[in-house]
């Protein structure tokens, strides 16, 4: 599979150079002059490269750096300079770049320095889960993650206790109840250290598919934060959702590759057939729409997913027919 990268760069000269260059090289490559754009596409995508400028009028990129460091620690993240110094270079570095490259840049150079940044990352991950994996098999360390897993051990857990303690099994709760002990145990998992609160909602939110306002109450109380806090936190990631979602799940891209192919009309269809907006539910469940910033598949345009099967080339009446004929196939209530 191609490896993918991402440029992050307000020149656009250095867009598309980057682009000709690594997509020479086998790259998938994705670009935004808009350092916001390019922070909330790694939340939807995972990029093995991310290049991204030293400075931005709209953001520097030192500290674009910081928040890759969070959303995407897998990433090998490149700086590219006008003016490199040695202070910054090190600042960088600390806040999780793997390299950087000055420019004007030759194409060689600038091959050269991301593959050592990869070949670097790569070794940093080999050793941190070697140095972790002894600490872990010591004893002396254990960590959570936030995948499905996590939800399913934690599941195993509570339904032990429960045994344990004569009460009822999870199983036997209703899906209210369920998620409250599921919540109270992710919060336990995270030994309600508020500093882990992203880590807490991704976990949640990977099992609930959304944070309801209830959710979000009871994470409040139980951490003794505000709920606007939290809200305040969650609603700053595209990742989270607030409306349960529906049955099937469109997801409509409006980056620029299928905004220019016509993305914009898919969404206005879209919405008038299902009579809502994107991030809403239909009054019956069945449909919810998505606006997302790329999904991955450029050359696609303009692309959808519906329930993660992507659908390129997509025009109205195509979008239409897959509705509709999700709509006959639903059992009637
Ligand atoms: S812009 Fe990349 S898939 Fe739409």
């Amino acid at each position: 599979m191609a490896r993918k990268m991402l440029v992050i760069d307000d020149d656009q000269t250095v867009l598309s150079s980057c682009r000709r260059i690594f997509e020479s090289e086998g790259f998938d490559v994705v670009i935004t002059p808009n350092p916001e754009e390019g922070l909330s596409l790694v939340l939807d995508t995972y990029f093995d490269v991310i290049l991204t400028d030293w400075m931005m009028p709209e953001l520097d990129g030192m500290d674009v750096v910081k928040r890759l460091d969070v959303t995407s620690p897998g990433s090998a993240v490149v700086m590219i300079s006008g003016y490199p110094s040695i202070g910054r270079a090190t600042e960088a570095m600390k806040r999780g770049a793997m390299d950087y490259v000055a420019k004007p840049f030759t194409p060689d150079e600038i091959i050269k320095t991301v593959e050592e940044a990869i070949k670097r990352k790569e070794s940093e991950e080999i050793s941190i889960v070697e140095r972790f994996g002894r600490l872990a098999k010591a004893g002396q360390i254990s960590f959570p993650t936030i995948d499905d897993k996590i939800i399913k051990s934690l599941s195993d857990a509570i339904d032990e206790k429960r045994h344990t303690e004569a009460k009822s099994s999870l199983d036997g709760l209703s899906e209210p109840e369920r998620l409250h002990e599921i919540v109270l145990a992710v919060i336990e998992q995270y030994n309600r250290d508020t500093s882990s609160l992203i880590g807490m909602l991704q976990a949640v939110h990977s099992y609930a598919g959304y944070l309801s306002y209830e959710t979000i109450g009871l994470i409040a109380r139980e951490l003794g934060l505000s709920e606007h806090e939290i809200f305040g936190t969650a609603s700053f990631y595209k990742q989270f959702k607030f409306e349960k979602p529906g049955k099937h799940h469109i997801r409509i891209c409006s980056g620029t590759a299928c905004f220019v192919a016509g993305g914009s009309v898919l969404l206005e269809t879209a919405q008038a057939r299902l009579n809502i907006g994107p991030g809403q539910t239909t009054e019956d469940g069945i449909f919810s729409i998505e606006r997302v910033a790329c999904l991955g598949c450029c050359a696609l345009a303009p692309a959808v997913t519906i329930d993660d099967e992507v659908y390129g080339k997509m025009n109205p009446a195509k979008l239409l027919r897959n509705i509709d004929k999700i709509y006959r196939e639903e059992p009637k209530l």
